[in-house]
């Protein structure tokens, strides 16, 4: 992609683990805007093995990358307890960063390292990036546009056995694992993207129940563990803009994953698709007519485009958060999955947890929009890699 002479962000990814595999591909080859030049792991081996693999040309240390003056924007990958400690060298160094969910574990740390790079003139990104995708996108285009009127409420619901995939993703044993942190945050980032800040929740909570190993081929993992928090909570969530929404993580329930997001507005029913992933089917419901599943209005709907396939596709346009935020590096502008977006979000969910531990409710103070990316913009062309990044550069 051509955009004048604009200079492409030195970048390098800290955290080679599982999620890795998908940034380093797409950031490598997706996003013209990126220089992918260093991996970093706490353990050396990973970072290697990694640079084989996707054929990155540096392995530093933190400490190498924190003196690098060229790397201007790390991408950080590690578990959600060492993000804090990453995060802060990262910006005490001078570099951008963009962190997967969640931004800390402690909100007073968020707090922190959003008046650190506030006080340096840095950018912070925070995933979820799912909600840049394409079926998120094309919602908030639904709403923007007045498909679906003014929207008046909805409700969110995601199960998961989230014991049994702590026993694959073992970070998920430690805070930051139990649902509404691991996978809820998903849901939350969608609903901000569509329906702005919210003002204040309640709610009620359950913990996580205490777990015994039961894949029993892992002799790595301990015998038995409780994973911290509530990992089952029901919420409401008052809108700035009025709207109502209920809210269900349930982390406590039995096999794979059950989803669910439905808007009510003034003019039609919304059905959102996964947030999760990419590309969720946005349908809309309006009286007198068959439900409608509407064309994409954006793109990065999650499809590989790229030559190869990869074990990885699952994950979709992971990355997209981080090319965003380097355009807006060059462009001199705020980045759309803002400092501020990762407090919001972090701040609803503790601010849940809050409200079941005193059985009050909590109101916010702090508040974020999340722009919308330019539509008419698609991932593929001719069976060639289209013009989406346009979108994200704007
Ligand atoms: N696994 C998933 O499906 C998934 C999906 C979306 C987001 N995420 C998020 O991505 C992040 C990483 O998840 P993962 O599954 O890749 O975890 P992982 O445990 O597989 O990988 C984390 C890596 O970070 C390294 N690390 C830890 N502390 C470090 C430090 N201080 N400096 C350098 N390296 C350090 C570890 O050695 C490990 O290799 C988490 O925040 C998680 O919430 C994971």
């Amino acid at each position: 992609m051509s955009d004048g002479n604009i200079r492409r962000v030195k970048t390098a990814v800290v955290g080679c683990g599982m999620i890795s595999h998908i940034y380093i591909r797409n950031l490598k080859q997706l996003f013209s805007i990126i220089d992918l030049t260093t991996l970093c792991n706490r353990t050396e081996a990973a970072a290697r093995e990694k640079a084989a693999m996707y054929g990155i040309e540096r392995v530093m240390t933190i400490d190498e990358v924190a003196a690098d003056p060229e790397i201007e924007l790390v991408v950080n990958l590690t578990g959600p307890t060492a993000h804090y400690s990453v995060i802060r060298q990262m910006l005490e160094a001078g570099k951008h960063v963009f962190t997967e969910k969640m931004f800390t574990t402690d909100l007073s740390q968020s707090r922190e390292l959003v008046e650190l790079a506030e006080k340096k003139g840095l950018l912070i990104g925070v995933a979820p990036d799912t909600c840049l995708g394409a079926g998120i996108q094309t919602a908030r285009k639904m709403i923007d546009c007045g498909l679906t009127g003014q929207i008046t409420s909805g409700f969110v619901t995601v199960t998961r056995n989230q014991n049994l995939n702590s026993e694959a993703f073992k970070f998920l044993q430690k805070d930051g694992g139990a649902i509404p942190y691991d996978v809820g945050i998903y849901y939350i980032g969608a609903l901000i993207t569509m329906l702005g800040p919210v003002k204040s929740v309640c709610g009620f909570g359950a913990p996580a129940l205490y777990h015994e190993k039961q894949l029993l081929f892992d002799d790595a993992n301990a015998d038995n563990w409780t994973i911290p928090g509530y990992n089952l909570i029901t919420a409401a969530l008052e809108f700035e803009s009025g709207t109502l929404v209920s809210v269900h993580f349930n982390g406590n329930a039995v096999g794979g994953e059950r989803s669910r997001i439905e808007l009510n507005g003034t003019e039609a029913a919304m059905e959102v698709g996964n947030p999760d992933t990419f590309g969720g089917k946005v349908t809309l419901i309006r009286p007198e007519s068959e439900p409608v599943t509407m064309p994409f209005t954006h793109g990065y709907n999650g499809i590989n485009m790229l030559p190869e396939k990869s074990p990885f596709d699952f994950y979709g346009n992971r990355g997209i958060g981080v090319a965003e935020l380097a355009w807006s590096i060059r462009k001199g502008r705020k980045n759309r999955l803002s400092k501020e977006y990762g407090l919001h979000c972090q701040e609803i969910l503790q601010g849940i947890d809050e409200a079941v531990q005193t059985g009050k409710r909590v109101d916010f103070v702090s508040r974020c929009e999340v722009k919308p990316l330019r539509s008419g913009f698609y991932s593929s062309m001719n069976g060639m890699r289209g013009d989406a990044e346009r979108s994200l550069a704007e």
